[in-house]
């Protein structure tokens, strides 16, 4: 969603929608990669941990490829199956485009023969498109709908957001399918986003599978520190306010430079504290965003088994884990035998409550996946030793 931002009402911190370039930290490097990349023709894969900034980077980047390709940006998270996609993919090519324009008129015209119920969505007044009709027709519905934007005069980018759901369709190798249709489109390319890297990984590096190799892969994580505390001091200073570059170095360490609970501090001070914003306004807004949570964190701890509990709040406690097996660990945290430790450890990553990382020298290292669980946890249990 593109927002137009009005310097009196708004916050320069949105935790959940792009403002445009001006509020849009860094990301100098992906971006460059992704936009000549496209323009030279690749489809582009984009992957990196739930809440990093992959949706953001992608309206970034189609916001600087606008001049040269028209943009179409859809999110499959809700879709649940081929169909699903398909309306997906047809709503976000009419509202891509103004229907007055020539180029709208031309795809409307197109949409229209495909017999689509048409609706409006009721909170943003957006036509929505439905194209009815069996399985079958859904898979021409597709083909047809990729091959007239490879037919328009213009190049076309089209970016796929959750990417990864295609793996939860009814319909198996929808991937292999629509692989082969990509293939053969010349003025049409794709950005595929994901969260969940190891699906990611199984759709696009595992030899059997259709996406394998057929894409350029970006993997990425934190913005550069220094770059994102200028970015938030730049900021405060255009509201004519002031951070210190302490306070500000402070709250990214609290958000472990992750950057949606970067967004989400910077929003509170921007909105809570006064014209000069301290070390005491950062504690009680850390508080106040902890105490919101803590009911859905106690409803954690009623779904988890004990042990799950327990191995979760020792990696949080610890907050970077190497060997969760090691005597070591297990004895200080009490979690009984390296067996137990191991099958809580591998179901607590498939709820993505804890994700792992390949660490510097490559040894993986386990995180708690939530930052405010993290902190959480530690502001909770942690004891204070004298
Ligand atoms: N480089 C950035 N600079 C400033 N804000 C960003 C940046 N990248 C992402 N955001 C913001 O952080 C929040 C979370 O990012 P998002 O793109 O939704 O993450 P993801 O898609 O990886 O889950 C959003 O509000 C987004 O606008
Ligand atoms: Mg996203």
């Amino acid at each position: 969603m593109l927002v137009t931002f009005d310097a009196m009402k708004n916050n320069p911190f949105p935790t959940n929608y792009y403002l445009g370039e001006e509020f849009f930290c860094d990301r100098e490097t992906e971006t460059q990669i992704l936009v000549s990349g496209l323009l030279s023709g690749n489809s582009m894969t984009l992957t990196a941990i739930r809440r990093m900034g992959k949706t953001g980077l992608i309206h970034h980047v189609l916001e600087k490829l606008k001049s040269e390709m028209l943009p179409i940006y859809l999110d499959i998270l809700p879709t649940n199956d081929k169909t699903a996609f398909v309306k997906e993919l047809s709503t976000a090519i009419v509202n891509a485009v103004p229907e007055k324009s020539p180029i709208g008129k031309k795809i409307w015209d197109f949409i229209k023969t495909l017999r689509p119920v048409i609706s409006f969505d009721p909170l943003t007044g957006n036509p929505q498109v439905s194209i009815t009709g069996t399985q079958n027709d859904a898979d021409k519905n597709i083909d047809a709908l990729l091959k007239f934007l490879n037919n328009l005069d213009q190049k076309v980018v089209i970016a796929v957001d959750e990417f990864q759901q295609i793996l939860a369709y009814p319909e198996k190798n929808t991937d292999a399918w629509l692989r082969s249709i990509i293939q053969t489109l010349t003025n049409v390319v794709f950005i595929f986003s994901g969260s969940q890297r190891h699906l990611i990984t199984e759709l696009f590096s595992d030899s059997r599978r259709p996406f394998y190799r057929s894409t350029q892969i970006l993997h990425f994580g934190s913005i550069v520190k220094d770059s994102y505390k200028q970015f938030i001091i730049e900021k405060f200073e255009e509201a004519e306010r002031s951070i210190s570059p302490e306070v500000v170095e402070d709250a990214l360490e609290w958000a472990s430079v992750h950057t949606y609970y970067v967004q989400l501090i910077c929003n509170r001070l921007f909105a809570n504290a006064p014209k000069e914003v301290t070390e005491k306004d950062l504690n009680r807004e850390i508080i106040k965003i902890l105490e919101e949570q803590e009911i859905v964190f106690f409803q954690y701890r009623e779904l988890l088994t004990k042990p799950q509990w327990n191995l979760l709040m020792a990696i949080g406690l610890e907050e970077k884990v190497g060997s969760p097996t090691s005597m070591g660990f297990i004895n200080k945290y009490k979690l009984g035998s390296s067996a137990s430790v191991l099958r809580s450890l591998q179901s607590l990553e498939q709820k993505e409550m804890i994700y792992s990382d390949p660490g510097e020298n490559g040894q993986k290292q386990y995180q708690v996946y939530d930052v405010l669980l993290k902190r959480w946890l530690q502001y909770k249990f942690q004891v204070h030793e004298i």
